[in-house]
């Protein structure tokens, strides 16, 4: 089993973190009765079928079958080793760790600490006379003292080269400097400008963002440029401050840019989150995805933000996910929006939120003239086409009244159209999943039956000698050996728990994929010796089925008569033996 397996180590981390923690801060859990559910990041989930257990230390997929302990969550959702995962729960409870987990200190804890003493820097520029102009700046754009140092605003200062004087005062070395965008030939990277600091989904700071404030001729923004630490299309504004509130809220509203979100926070709106004015990637639709499902779009209010949410929309239900639109008017952005209009205004705003799709079909509509007969035709075609996607019978049919109205067609000339379009959408479904279908993994009785010897061996340890005694020989090999296994683990450490085991098999992937099916049952916690028995039994009388196939078989390939003769009367035996276990 694992090479590096330190079960000490192991089960002290174990037992002092909790899973449901850490895995909280990587994706939103629910309570829902006695556990924990989240979306599954490692399949397109659309809706919470992660399932993580409190009790039982371990998580489970009901959908795409993932499981495991702490250690398999983390290695799989940050793509690390076991070893990287251990150190890292090992270094947060503060327990130290033998030789073998002994690795350099992290590479990035370097560049981490540069940035913060960056920001610290910024953050007191801000403060010093010099910043006086920056502050006024900000001051007409109605942020406060208080808004300014919760979203860590700070001021990079006229002088050319005092960043980079301080940082090399302090023993970093140019070349780093230059790596991560602070500098560049030995002066600083940022002069005159606001900094606003972009953090990664820890909270840490991994980069800047520095605007103009002094009607300079240069780029509005100047971003961090990308660094081991920091690329600009994986990174989200204001994710880590927006995660609490998401929770509560159960939806996150996406906005372009840092202002949109700043905004939003000081009118009490916090579950508000922005790419840097770029359209959404994949990566980015992930980590939203760990936050919810659920996304509203509020994108600036011009051209360029209608294009956007229709992008970005189609993106993210692409991904499975509910999107609504709060849809801004006149070209405003948020920021434009709360300053001209008021918080409260913009709150109920957000609690109109249109669907996706009925924004879809009001973009249609713009400068269609329906007195055209053929204009009209392509609108009331779209619009069919957009209803035709919605999924919700009664929400068609309200549509489809609207639409009547509204174009003066009738209503029943209109759902046939619908019901075609419908109908052929079927087929193309029918088709496709025709294509996709998977080789089914239906296990036979007696396969399941061993399945379920070993999950209650790992509930009971009394079934664990109850099994070891019974002298049972599994056929199929992977059930064996996790059963014997088991045993050993159990009789070598004196306990056994299934979040431990996890990690003990893990270097094995045939036997820890056979094990992640056993935990994925959901079955019963408590059984009787009995039961066990009877599973024990029907194992037994496997085995000798088994037996009696291949005697039967044996014949056949007997030429000597002696031997067929003593084969028939072992098969004879064997059948009488198991009609008498039979009553
Ligand atoms: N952006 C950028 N570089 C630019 C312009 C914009 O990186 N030259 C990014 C910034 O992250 C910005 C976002 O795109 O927050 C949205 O741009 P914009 O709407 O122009 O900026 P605002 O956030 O509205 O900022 P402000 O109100 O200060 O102009
Ligand atoms: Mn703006």
């Amino acid at each position: 089993m694992q090479s590096s397996f330190d079960n000490d180590t192991i089960r002290k981390i174990i037992e002092n973190v909790d899973i449901v923690e850490v895995i909280g801060k990587e994706i939103t859990l629910e309570k829902k009765g006695k556990g924990y559910f989240g979306l599954c990041p490692f399949h397109n989930d659309n809706n919470p079928s992660l399932s993580v257990s409190r009790e039982k230390q371990i998580y489970k997929c009901f959908v795409c079958g993932e499981a495991g302990n702490v250690f398999n969550f983390l290695m799989k959702f940050h793509n690390i080793s076991f070893k990287e995962a251990v150190i890292r729960l090992a270094n947060e409870i503060g327990i130290s760790l033998g030789d073998s987990f002994q690795v350099k200190p992290d590479k990035n804890k370097i560049y981490y600490d540069i940035y913060d003493i960056t920001n610290k820097f910024f953050q007191n520029n801000l403060l010093s006379s010099e910043g006086a102009k920056a502050r006024e700046y900000l001051a007409n754009r109605h942020l406060t003292m208080e808004i300014i140092k919760e979203f860590q605003i700070g001021l990079a200062l006229r002088e050319r080269d005092t960043l980079t004087k301080l940082l090399t005062k302090k023993g970093y070395d140019l070349k780093i400097l230059n790596e991560l965008g602070l500098s560049s030939n030995d002066y600083d990277a940022y002069i005159k400008r606001i900094i606003f600091p972009l953090f990664n989904t820890n909270g840490q700071v991994n980069g800047f963002s520095g605007r103009i404030y002094n009607g300079e001729n240069a780029n509005k923004y100047l971003n961090t440029k990308e660094t081991p630490i920091f690329k600009k299309g994986e990174n989200i504004y204001n994710y880590h401050r927006a995660r609490e509130e998401v929770r509560k809220t159960k939806f996150v509203i996406l906005m372009e840019g840092f202002m949109a979100v700043i905004r939003a926070y000081t009118i009490g709106v916090k579950n508000c989150i922005a790419t840097m004015g770029t359209s959404l990637t994949n990566d980015q639709i992930n980590l939203i995805k760990r936050l919810t499902n659920t996304v509203y779009l509020c994108l600036d209010g011009d051209n360029a933000g209608i294009n956007a949410t229709l992008n970005n929309g189609k993106l993210l239900e692409n991904a499975n996910m509910e999107v609504k639109v709060i849809p801004l008017s006149d070209g405003l952005d948020p920021d434009d929006y709360i300053l001209k209009n008021g918080g409260d205004k913009f709150i109920s705003l957000i609690s109109n939120a249109i669907s996706y799709n009925d924004f879809r079909i009001r973009q249609l509509k713009k400068g269609v003239n329906l007195g055209s007969a053929s204009e009209k035709a392509d609108y009331v075609n779209a619009v069919l086409k957009e209803i035709s996607l919605v999924k919700d019978e009664i929400k068609r049919e309200i549509m489809l009244k609207n639409l009547a109205k509204e174009t003066d067609i009738w209503y029943n000339t209109l759902e046939k159209k619908l019901n075609e379009l419908l109908q052929s959408q079927e087929t193309t479904k029918i088709k496709a999943s025709d294509v996709s279908k998977k080789p089914s993994n239906k296990k036979d009785k007696y396969e399941k039956t061993m399945q379920l010897i070993i999950y209650y061996m790992l509930e009971n340890k009394d079934f664990i000698t109850l099994v070891e005694n019974s002298g049972v020989y599994f056929p199929n090999e992977n059930y064996r050996v996790l059963a014997r296994e088991i045993s050993y683990f159990y009789d070598k450490y004196g306990y056994i728990s299934i979040a431990d085991f996890m990690s003990y098999v893990e270097d094995n992937k045939s036997l820890s994929d056979t094990f992640k099916e056993i935990i994925t049952l959901d079955l019963d916690s408590s059984v009787t010796k009995e039961v066990i028995l009877e599973y024990l039994d029907v194992i037994k009388k496997y085995n000798v089925t088994l037996e009696i196939k291949r005697l039967e078989k044996l014949i056949m390939e007997e030429v000597d008569f002696d031997e067929q003769l003593k084969i028939s009367n072992q098969i004879r035996k064997l059948k009488m033996g198991s009609e008498d276990n039979n009553d």
